[in-house]
């Protein structure tokens, strides 16, 4: 008899996702049921209008946000099933994310930014690895830099470093270029890119830059909630 491997899971599988929030505004409905499907290994460029949503698909994924209803599996986890400490552990074991404004920590050294989240996750190994990181998008000189005393384009491969330092399965990036100039944005994102073919990392790359978006195989276009179109081009 014939052993039939079935082909691996998705690394992301949302089903009739809707995200509603209420307010002093009143309810606001964000996500009004998005159907996606991302194999591992994939870089979708989710484009569309700002206030389309776009943010907050991210923050669903990422497990920072939970769904109003809907399915969400993320690298094996029904994150709609997780309790605040599985989530937690989800994030630190499975994803990397890459904001807008760099989001590190300003009391701590590049160094610490990247090593510490590793150190809660217990790794012993964890200040020599974020080293490591440092030193592979060109911060080898500035790892007792505070945040404050680095440029943004810095600032932003730092967050990059940490991003990739625990060699998550799932990148999220939003905007990552957004602070930058153009030269500064265009190293930031081929450092991205490099790292992610590297590891073979899927990425998810919100962008306002058709340019950056082509450079993924796929686009997602984000409009009022709703994912209004999915395609898949040649790499740029
Ligand atoms: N906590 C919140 N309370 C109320 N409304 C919110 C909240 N967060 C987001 N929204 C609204 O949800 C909509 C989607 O926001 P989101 O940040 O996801 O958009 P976006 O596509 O990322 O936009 P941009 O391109 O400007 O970053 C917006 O209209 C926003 O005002
Ligand atoms: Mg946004």
């Amino acid at each position: 008899m014939d052993t039939i491997i079935p082909p691996p899971p998705p690394l992301i599988e949302a089903r009739g996702l809707r995200f509603e929030v209420g307010g002093s505004a009143g309810r606001v409905n964000i996500l009004k049921g998005v159907d996606l499907t991302v194999r591992e290994g994939e870089a979708v460029g989710v484009v569309g209008p700002s206030g389309s949503g776009k943010t907050s698909l991210l923050m669903l994924l990422a497990g920072l946000e939970r769904p109003t209803a809907g399915t969400l599996r993320v690298a094996g986890r029904d994150l709609t099933a997780l309790d605040e400490d599985a989530l937690a552990r989800f994030r630190r074991e499975e994803v990397g994310i890459v904001f807008q404004a760099f989001h590190l920590v300003p009391t701590m050294t590049a160094l610490e930014n990247v090593a510490i989240p590793l150190e809660f996750s217990g790794d012993e190994h964890a200040f020599a690895r974020a080293e490591a990181a440092l030193r592979a998008v060109g911060l080898g000189h500035r790892l007792a830099h505070y945040p404050g005393q680095l440029s943004g384009g810095e600032q932003q491969r730092v967050a990059v470093a940490r991003a990739f330092v625990a060699l998550p399965r799932l990148i999220l990036a939003d905007e990552p270029t957004g602070n930058l100039d153009r030269a500064t944005g265009q190293a930031v994102m081929d450092l991205l890119f490099d790292l992610r073919a590297k590891y073979g990392t899927t990425l998810i790359l919100i962008t306002h830059d058709p340019a950056l978006a082509a450079r993924c195989e796929r686009q997602v276009h984000v409009a009022d909630g709703m994912i209004e179109r999915d395609t898949a081009l040649a790499p740029a």
